[in-house]
Formats: structure tokens, C-alpha cells, sequence
């Protein structure tokens, strides 16, 4: 969704605040603009352009030479995507600039108490009014001057809503505010010089430690340093994290694009999820992240994962596991459900959250709900530091690196990865045996060198993506692993690829959806030698019978399918628990590929945002 990135320091504000909107480029936007405090003259300039931040780049004129400014992207929510629309918006003096994310919700109530006031708004957003409730507080509170910061407090005070909200002011040229309330902000924290944003992959390369702002705290950013407070005016000590994340992992490095780099970085990801986790001899995992809540997960009875799209699907791939090698109960809700019902939670349930940017507004607010309820609260999370690595009681993070393709890829494997090391865990806590403890060890020692046969085999996943790139509707199907990569391999070809595609249980075939098979529908079938083999073979016999095509993803060495499927693509053997890994792997390459050859964008799909921060 929007972007924010500010800084203040020792280097031209303009070149890192256009760096850092390019880095967000990827969470999709409408609009772009920039505001800088210009050198020696203590005028704000404020540009702003529709479109992509080449064309921001473009209208920059000289006076934005200062080195301290505020920029963002936009997705619009209030207004359509216009120049008047995109951020920064300013007062009427033009002497504040504030870039916003989230939601006010009372802006039309503060809207015509300002107009009432005298203020003149130029844009029909909701944040327009921030700029002007900084204006009203500093020039009228009573008669009295009051101070930036107070009037930022004041200001923020009469928001219902969201934000993640950052404000200049020309006539306080040394300080630059932040504060957030369920939309995130990051400081970023450098030499002589501080960045602030709403996603650490903008200040990725620039800096190494970084401080994570909590709902209700503000920033006052000076060149050289930083103080945090909360809204009640009471100084927080915050914790400095450490970003791992280096510059090469934020660029494509010579893929054409995010998603194609992601899908082959996936034998590392995996490995790096599993490093110094995975105690081959032992037969168990080893969580680090879980050592506090150890005891307690010996005591709970019910697990209940609560996350959203991709994230979702692979914590349908963790409910198989969870029940079959840790026996116990486990329940996947889409979070953004969760909260909406009554959840019958108690001190033995553990819900889990899964997230690839532990940013997702329905997941956090599944967590907090759980919390709320005395439940134990988990999260298998990618982005350290992030506000669902931070709410919940314990976690696992991925490692993933950055995932900046809108379309999930590695997150997904990596997310598996932590799952299977959960259920070998629980497991082992509970009955699972050292005999199969230690199989399933070995087995996910070797997935790397699998999912890279796999990777290897692209250019015939490549022909197969140009036989079928104007098929117009797909039916994806598996059963039991399985079944969760067809809802994710589904999801992949409608998000980036634009094309109508379902995905269903083989099994639920006969309920209805078998309706719609005739020659115009291809369905794409993981049919591996499984202990629900022989189900999903009839499945594909009577698609066939119905004068449907099947594109089956198969287990190498299959003489049956090969003879019946239309096209095939092998995969190697694995355990079943684990063949969700590797089967995959060609479902995100083919849907890649028919992107790529209905010339869709595919790391910026319309519509999309890599992460949804409301809800
Ligand atoms: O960051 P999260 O894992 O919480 O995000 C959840 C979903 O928004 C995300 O997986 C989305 O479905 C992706 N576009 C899938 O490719």
C-alpha cells in the first residue's frame, strides 16, 4: 500500500527519498511527492506527479536541495490518483508537509471545523486535515506559541483512525516528527543522519540499525539523533534490531524480475530457515524463538493459525502436519474471519500467526484478539523486528531476506520450512518417534537439492506457460498436502497473470465444479505417488472423460500419468509431508511464465499491494 520515506542528515534529502520510493515501488502505488526544507531559504518545495516515480524524478526541479525532507507513493483510497491527491500535503502557508498512511476516519467532522476556521483545502483526501490541524494548533492554541511538537501532539490527539503520519515545518528546520497508530514506521538509524519509512526495504544498504515505533509513540528526529515518546508524553527506551539485510538482496541482481529471483533464491531461503534449526542426529528441531514459551507448548491442546493469502495457504499445509506428526488439533482461519467471530479460545490454545511482512492489519488484529482472550499468541514471521514479531509471545522468524515481488514465492516455502521444524518440535515434545524425527530431518536436509532439479527444468515450464499462455480459465486441483497448492497455485496465476483460475480439493470435483470441465478449461493437477494417489488418478480420469485438459505435476518416474495427462512436469520424491515444498515449485514458474507472455507487470500486478496494512 503507500509508502513513506523521510530524512534528515548530512546528504541531500533528495536522493535518498527518491532511492526509497523506488524501493517501494514494488508495494503499489498511484501517485507520487516529494516535500524538501530547501537549504538557507526555509521554504518548503513540494512536488508531486501521477503515475510512477520516474515521472516524480522527472518534474524534480533544483531548489530540492535541502537535507531534510518527506516523500511518499500513494494508493488511493480518499480522492482518485491525481497530483491534488498525492502527498505531501501542506497548510495554508505552506509551511508544514506531512505524508500519511492509513485512515482518518473523522476527517469530515475536523474538515468542516477547519474550513469553519478559515482553512482552505485543495485535495479531497482525508490526510489534507493533518496538515492543516498542525497549522490551526501552531498559530492559534489559545493565543499562546506552542512548539511543533506540541502541536503534532495535539494534532494527532483528534485523529479516530489509522496512521503512520510524518511532518516537516519550514519554521523548525531542525526536526522532523513521526508517529504511528497500527500503520508501521521505522527509524533508520545512520551516522550523523536518520531515515525514517513505513517498510525497512527502503533504507536496506543505508543503514544497519534500525528502531521500530509502537501504536501510540512519536518521534522527534533531529540530524543526529532521535528521542521517542509516547503521546502522553513519557520518553521510551527503544530497542536498536539489527538489519541483516544487504543491498543485493533488495535488487534483482539479473533477473527481469523480483518474482523470477525469489523463486529461484528458494533453495537458499529454505536452507537459511532451516540453519541451526534442524538436529539431524537427534531427530528434532531446535527453536530458539519458542525457548520462553517451552513448557507451556507442552501443555497446549488446540493450535488455531490465523493469517491471509499465501500465508494462509501454507498454513493449510501446517495443519496437516501439525495433526500428523504432533497429533495435536490444529485449525487454519483466514484472520481477517477470525475477529469476526467468537473464538472459544483458553490458556491451552495456541494461535499462531503466520505473515510473510508481519504488517498484515486482519492478522495483527486476529493476534491481538487471541491476546485479548488469554491465549498463547505465536508468529512465523519474515520481517524481524516487525509488529507481529513483536506482539506475539514467542516466534520463529523465516529469513527469508527481503521478498519485494507483490506475488508470494519464497516467503511460502520458507513459511514451510518453519512449519515442518514446528511439527518436529511439537512432535518430539509429544510421541513422535526418533526413528521418524530423524527421517523427516534428513528429508528436509535434502529439499534445497531437490526444489534446484526443479529450478533446473524452468525452460520446459517456459514452453508449456507459451502452449497455454490464452487459456482462459483454470481449475487447479491436489488433495490432502497438496490441497493448499492448489489454492496457492491458483492464487499465483490470478495475481499476476490476470487469468481466472480456482483452486479446489481433487475430491470436491464431483460437488459442482466438475460442471464447468469441457475442452476450454485446463486443470492443473498435483497428482503425486502419495497416499492419495490413486484418488487423484480418477480425479484426472474423469476430467478427461469430459473432454478436459490436464496439466499434471507428477512424481518422476511415473509411467501412468505421463501416458494420460495432456503435459507433464516431474518433480522428485520426497516424503509426503514435505511434497507441498517441492510441488510448488512449477506451479509459481508457470504461472511466471504465462505472465510474462501476456505481458502483464508481473512484480507491480494492478490492484495488488505487497503488504495490506488495513483492513
Ligand atoms: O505479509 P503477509 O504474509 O501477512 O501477507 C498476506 C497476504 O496479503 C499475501 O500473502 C498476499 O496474498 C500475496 N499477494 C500473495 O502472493
Amino acid at each position: 500500500m503507500c509508502g513513506i520515506v523521510g530524512y534528515f542528515g548530512k546528504r541531500p534529502a533528495r536522493d535518498f527519498l527518491l532511492e526509497g520510493l523506488k524501493r517501494l515501488e514494488y508495494r503499489g502505488y498511484d501517485s507520487a511527492g516529494m516535500a524538501v526544507l530547501q537549504n538557507h531559504k526555509s521554504k518548503l518545495a513540494v512536488t508531486k506527479s501521477v503515475g510512477k516515480v520516474v515521472n516524480l524524478e522527472n518534474k524534480l526541479k533544483q531548489n530540492f536541495n535541502g537535507f531534510l525532507g518527506i516523500a511518499h507513493t500513494r494508493w488511493a483510497t480518499h480522492g482518485k490518483p491525481s497530483e491534488k491527491n498525492a502527498h505531501p500535503h501542506t497548510d495554508c502557508g505552506g509551511n508544514v508537509a506531512v505524508v500519511h498512511n492509513g485512515i482518518i476516519e473523522n476527517y469530515r467532522e475536523l474538515k468542516e471545523m477547519l474550513k469553519k476556521r478559515g482553512h482552505k483545502f485543495r485535495s479531497e483526501t482525508d490526510t489534507e486535515v493533518i496538515a492543516h490541524l498542525l497549522e490551526e494548533e501552531m498559530s492559534v492554541s489559545g493565543g499562546k506559541n506552542i512548539s511543533f511538537e506540541e502541536a503534532f501532539v495535539k494534532t494527532l490527539k483528534q485523529l479516530n483512525g489509522t496512521y503512520g503520519v510524518v511532518a516537516i515545518s519550514s519554521k523548525n528546520p531542525d526536526m522532523m516528527l513521526a508517529a504511528r497508530l497500527s500503520s508501521p514506521l521505522v527509524l533508520g538509524i545512520g551516522l550523523g543522519e536518520i531515515f525514517v519509512a513505513s517498510d525497512v526495504s527502503a533504507m536496506v544498504g543505508d543503514v544497519k540499525r534500525v528502531v521500530y515505533l509502537d501504536d501510540k509513540e512519536i518521534a522527534i528526529i533531529k540530524k543526529d539523533g532521535y528521542v521517542v515518546k509516547t503521546l502522553s508524553n513519557r520518553k521510551q527506551e527503544k530497542e536498536e534490531h539489527t538489519l541483516e539485510w544487504d543491498k543485493a538482496a533488495a535488487e534483482r541482481g539479473g533477473y527481469p524480475h523480483f518474482m523470477l529471483k525469489e523463486i529461484f533464491e528458494q533453495p537458499k531461503s529454505f536452507a537459511d530457515a532451516l540453519r541451526g534449526r534442524l538436529l539431524i542426529k537427534e531427530g528434532r528441531a531446535r527453536l530458539g524463538g519458542l525457548q520462553a514459551v517451552e513448557k507451556r507448548l507442552r501443555n497446549i491442546n488446540r493450535i488455531i493459525i490465523v493469517s491471509c493469502g499465501t500465508s494462509y495457504h501454507s498454513g493449510l499445509v501446517g495443519e496437516y502436519m501439525l495433526e500428523e506428526y504432533a497429533g495435536i488439533p490444529t485449525e487454519v482461519e483466514m484472520a481477517s474471519e477470525f475477529r469476526y467471530r467468537k473464538p472459544l479460545l483458553d490458556k491451552k490454545t495456541a494461535v499462531l500467526a503466520i505473515s510473510q511482512s508481519g504488517e498484515t492489519a486482519d492478522t495483527l488484529a486476529a493476534i491481538r484478539e487471541a491476546k485479548e482472550k488469554g491465549a498463547l499468541t505465536l508468529g512465523i514471521v519474515n520481517v524481524v523486528g516487525s509488529t507481529i514479531a513483536r506482539e506475539t509471545d514467542a516466534g520463529v522468524y523465516c529469513h527469508a531476506g527481503p521478498e519485494i515481488a507483490v506475488a508470494s514465492t519464497k516467503a511460502f516455502t520458507s513459511q514451510l520450512a518453519i512449519l515442518a521444524l514446528l511439527a518436529l518440535y511439537l512432535g518430539r515434545q509429544r510421541e513422535l518417534s526418533f526413528v521418524m524425527g530423524e527421517r523427516i530431518a534428513r528429508e528436509l536436509n535434502r529439499i534445497p537439492e531437490y526444489m534446484e532439479k526443479i529450478l533446473a527444468r524452468a525452460k520446459d515450464i517456459k514452453k508449456l506457460a507459451k502452449k497455454y499462455a490464452k487459456q482462459k480459465h483454470y481449475m487447479y486441483l491436489g488433495r490432502k498436502y497438496n490441497f493448499p497448492n492448489a489454492l496457492e497455485g491458483a492464487l499465483k496465476i490470478k495475481e499476476i497473470a490476470y487469468v481466472p483460475a480456482q483452486g479446489y480439493p481433487t475430491g470436491e470435483m464431483k460437488h459442482g465444479p466438475i460442471a464447468l470441465i469441457d475442452q476450454s478449461v485446463m486443470s492443473v493437477i498435483i497428482a503425486l505417488k502419495d497416499s492419495v494417489y490413486e484418488k487423484n488418478l480418477s480425479g484426472i480420469e474423469e476430467i478427461l472423460a469430459r473432454g478436459g485438459k490436464v496439466l499434471a505435476v507428477a512424481t518422476e518416474g511415473d509411467s501412468v500419468i505421463a501416458k494420460k495427462a495432456t503435459d507433464i512436469i516431474f518433480i522428485p520424491k520426497t516424503l509426503e509431508m514435505l511434497s507441498s515444498l517441492l510441488a510448488i515449485i512449477p506451479l509459481q514458474l508457470f504461472a511466471y511464465f504465462v505472465a510474462v507472455e501476456r505481458g502483464c507487470d508481473i512484480d507491480k500486478p494492478k490492484n495488488l499491494a505487497k503488504s495490506v496494512t488495513v483492513e
